[in-house]
């Protein structure tokens, strides 16, 4: 049983519609904040379902090393631990381990590693990547898949999809069943559009929930990214969501909307948030420069959030450069906020039918610039 994914509008290739899960509707164009470790970093679960978002993501690879999946289980699952009761998509390990863990020995059985935490050596594989996702309660799950490390030549990125695609009916195979949870499949291929269609296809054959996009935002650069998202999204089944996995900032979600993708996922608004970087209307915006020292007025205007309501970018300046926690915490809501009523504003334009109006006035706005 998969979850209904009603498409309620289309504007060209970008459409908006709402995805149907047993723990509530995710609204997309959605973006999906990041808990890796079972928190939005600086931000309480109901802050985060106030700025309006629909679902978190959550980590495999983090959870199983820290606290574990067996003890989360035991605690009731991950909803009930972090205290969010809204749908949880968790990524499948393998795309972090490459990225986060040390001594790595890659089979077609699965990856071995050593912990990023504490150096203590774990495997994950389909099986059991669909294991601990299942312990974790996970509403949708990741098919286990691995991603080159750049720059690496064609025969590589061919060779690690088609591991990837062993991989993904291994996924399905393993993870059965599941009436109310949803698998979704992961597209690799690099930037070769033969190889993502080779991916595509192996996919649609095995049968999946969603389609994820995977490989990209890994430093090619948005150009680059683009070209792919012109012709990769209808490469999938387009009655079902599509997801471009850790993407990105808000331009780079803007352009992959408008080229028909549904689901997003990064750390950049969190991130950020945390270093004194807020993301507006009229771009990004350093709180740590010396310009906002003096200034009483609030970092936007037009903000519904905390840190713009009660707060001004002297204060936001002061806090961020005194490294205080509520800089992370103000920032972190803005930041959210301004991605969720970007996709929320994304949304409205594809029902009304001008994206191309709302992307002008984007585009204007930043071009502004600061204020
Ligand atoms: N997050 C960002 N890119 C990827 C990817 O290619 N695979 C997985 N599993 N997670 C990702
Ligand atoms: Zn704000």
């Amino acid at each position: 049983m998969s979850f209904a994914f009603d498409i309620q509008a289309r504007d060209g290739r970008a459409r908006s519609g709402v995805l149907r899960t047993t723990r509530g509707d995710i609204r997309t164009p959605a973006f999906m904040p990041v808990g890796t470790a079972a928190t939005v970093k600086a931000m309480r679960p109901e802050s985060v379902r106030e700025t309006g978002a629909d679902i978190l993501l959550g980590n495999t690879y983090h959870l199983m090393l820290r606290p574990g999946a067996e003890r989360i289980a035991r605690l009731g699952g991950l909803h009930r631990f972090m205290n969010w009761d809204g749908p949880i998509l968790t990524d499948s390990g393998g795309f972090q381990v490459m990225s986060l863990a040390s001594l790595r020995k890659l089979t077609e059985a699965g990856v071995r590693f050593s912990s990023h935490i504490d150096g203590s050596k774990h495997v994950l594989s389909p099986e059991s990547s669909m294991e601990i996702q299942r312990l974790l309660g996970s509403d949708i799950v990741m098919a286990f898949d691995e991603c080159p490390a750049l720059p690496a030549d064609k025969a590589r990125i061919a060779a690690s999809m088609r591991l990837s695609m062993r991989w993904a009916q291994r996924s399905r195979d393993a993870f059965g069943d599941r009436p109310g949870h949803a698998l979704f499949g992961i597209q690799q291929g690099g930037l070769a559009r033969d190889l993502r269609e080779e991916s595509a296809e192996a996919l649609r054959a095995i049968g999946f929930d969603g389609y994820a996009i995977g490989g990209l935002a890994v430093g090619e650069g948005q150009a680059a990214m683009f070209e792919v998202l012109d012709h990769a999204p209808q490469m999938l089944p387009e009655d079902r969501p599509r997801y471009l996995m850790g993407v990105g900032k808000p331009d780079d979600i803007v352009g992959a909307v408008l080229r028909g993708v549904d689901m997003f996922d990064c750390v950049l608004p969190s991130r950020s948030g945390r270093t004194g970087q807020a993301w507006t209307r009229r771009g990004p915006v350093n709180l740590r420069n010396a310009r906002h020292r003096d200034d009483p007025r609030p970092l936007d205007e037009s903000c519904t959030c905390p840190a713009c309501r009660g707060y001004s970018r002297a204060y936001l300046h002061h806090v961020t450069r005194a490294d205080e926690i509520i800089g992370s915490m103000l920032l972190t809501w803005h930041n959210l906020q301004y991605y969720q009523d970007l996709m929320a504003g994304l949304r409205q334009a594809i029902a009304d039918g001008d994206l191309a109006g709302f992307i002008a006035a984007f585009d204007r706005q930043r071009a502004e610039g600061d204020i």
